[in-house]
């Protein structure tokens, strides 16, 4: 693949594709940090005299406008955070002599917007509305590749966290465009890269999170490679559940327990499960909450971090550790007093990580809780996919990065 970052890539129109797939509240990004991710791409980029058009998508509006999923409130974070003024317009390109973040809402369809983004002005960047929008996007079509080739001379992906979608701005469009690696995208790529083949012992993968589905694979990848294996949250539920144990009201994917016990067999000797849970009724009173071993859960109790003891228990194969994966909070961390072991551990990972280890985190929550516990700088890299960095450490090839090839 060829990166950015060695490229001499200068004055050209260049399509940026990126994630800014992100939580949008009452008008407003929830979540800034994948936004944030990409603006020394967009910068670099135009330090080098190129004109840069930004795409991305925002949920999944199934081909059809939706207000409520429009790239707006992005494009107004990213305007923030790049220091220029936000436009937004669906005619032409305005010109007034300052820096813009120009949001353009133009049917890209039409041949006359086609030929206004061509002739966009290099100081300016341009963000197009949601690519999910048109239903060429999420079904890889030609057409509409070439269509979004049309506006640019160069592309460059550098959009880690949709790289397991076969999309048009994603794949297709590398038929028709030189192509080129972003500089996120190569953090990415290559902090992963050295999880999977140049990993120093002891190697530690901390999961946890709801879904086990989506981390089956994964689990196993990595698993092999790992010393430890430390299972929280509701992972650690469904393993309780698949020895026979009451989780009481914890809720678990039944469909899986037959997956926990599978894993629990292959690696006998490394999966760590919770010691101590914290427990408390439906409604998470106060007076109801209590720590209890695992096989101690009530019927009306729910299981929503892990106890104390597993902390200790953690915290001591963290520091010990040379390499560390995290995904998945290890317990309901976004409500008090639940986060505690989320929280503690982060911070026994940045420290770790500032000392000696080499930390990768990923998945929302994860990075979430890692940012409240302001150990971002501790982290050798916080990885900006969720569904894509679990499929590529699981070993798949993602469509996305296979087509820069
Ligand atoms: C993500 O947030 O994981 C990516 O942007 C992909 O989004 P999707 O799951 O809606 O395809």
């Amino acid at each position: 693949m060829k990166y950015l970052s060695k490229s001499n890539i200068k004055n050209k129109t260049v399509l940026l594709r990126v994630d800014v797939n992100v939580p949008i509240q009452n008008g407003r990004v929830g979540d800034e940090f994948r936004i944030e991710q990409i603006i020394p791409t967009i910068k670099f980029l135009q330090d080098n005299g190129n004109t840069v058009i930004v795409c991305g998508h925002l949920g999944r509006p199934k081909g059809k406008k939706d207000s409520a999923l429009s790239l707006k409130p992005a494009g107004e974070l990213m305007a923030r955070m790049l220091g220029y003024k936000f436009v937004e317009t669906d005619h032409a390109l305005p010109d007034y002599g300052i820096r813009h973040l120009i949001f353009y809402t133009g049917d890209l369809m039409e041949e006359k917007h086609a030929e206004k983004l061509s002739m966009a002005p290099s100081k300016d960047v341009i963000l197009l509305e949601n690519l999910r929008f048109y239903p060429g996007e999420e079904e890889n079509q030609k057409i509409f590749a070439k269509k979004l080739a049309g506006f640019a001379d160069v592309y460059v992906n550098d959009a880690f966290g949709v790289d397991h979608r076969e999309a048009a701005s994603v794949c297709a469009i590398t038929e028709y465009l030189p192509k080129f690696g972003g500089l996120l995208l190569e953090k990415e790529i290559k902090s992963l890269d050295m999880l999977l083949h140049k990993s120093k012992k002891p190697f530690v993968l901390m999961m946890g999170g709801i879904k086990i589905s989506d981390k089956v694979e994964t689990i196993k990848n990595l698993g092999e490679k790992a010393d430890k294996i430390l299972l929280g949250g509701g992972i650690a539920n469904l393993f309780f559940s698949s020895k026979g144990y009451e989780i009481g009201l914890s809720k678990i994917e039944k469909d899986a327990v037959k997956t926990a016990w599978q894993l629990e067999k292959n690696f006998k000797n490394k999966i760590v499960l919770p010691l101590d849970v914290v427990v408390a009724n439906e409604k998470m009173d106060r007076d109801s909450i209590r720590c209890c071993q695992p096989f101690e859960i009530r019927k009306n109790e729910m299981v929503l971090d892990n106890g104390p003891k597993t902390m200790m228990a953690f915290a001591k194969e963290l520091k010990a550790a040379k390499t560390i994966v995290w995904n998945g909070p290890l317990g309901r961390f976004e409500k008090k007093p639940f986060d505690m072991s989320t929280m503690a551990l982060a911070r026994i990972i940045g420290a770790v990580g500032t000392r000696k280890a080499f930390a990768v985190v990923g998945g929302g929550e994860t990075v979430n809780a890692v940012r409240l516990s302001h150990q971002f700088e501790h982290i050798d890299h916080v990885s900006t996919g969720g569904g894509a960095m679990l499929e590529y450490l699981a070993g798949k090839k993602l469509p996305g990065i296979e087509a820069l090839k």
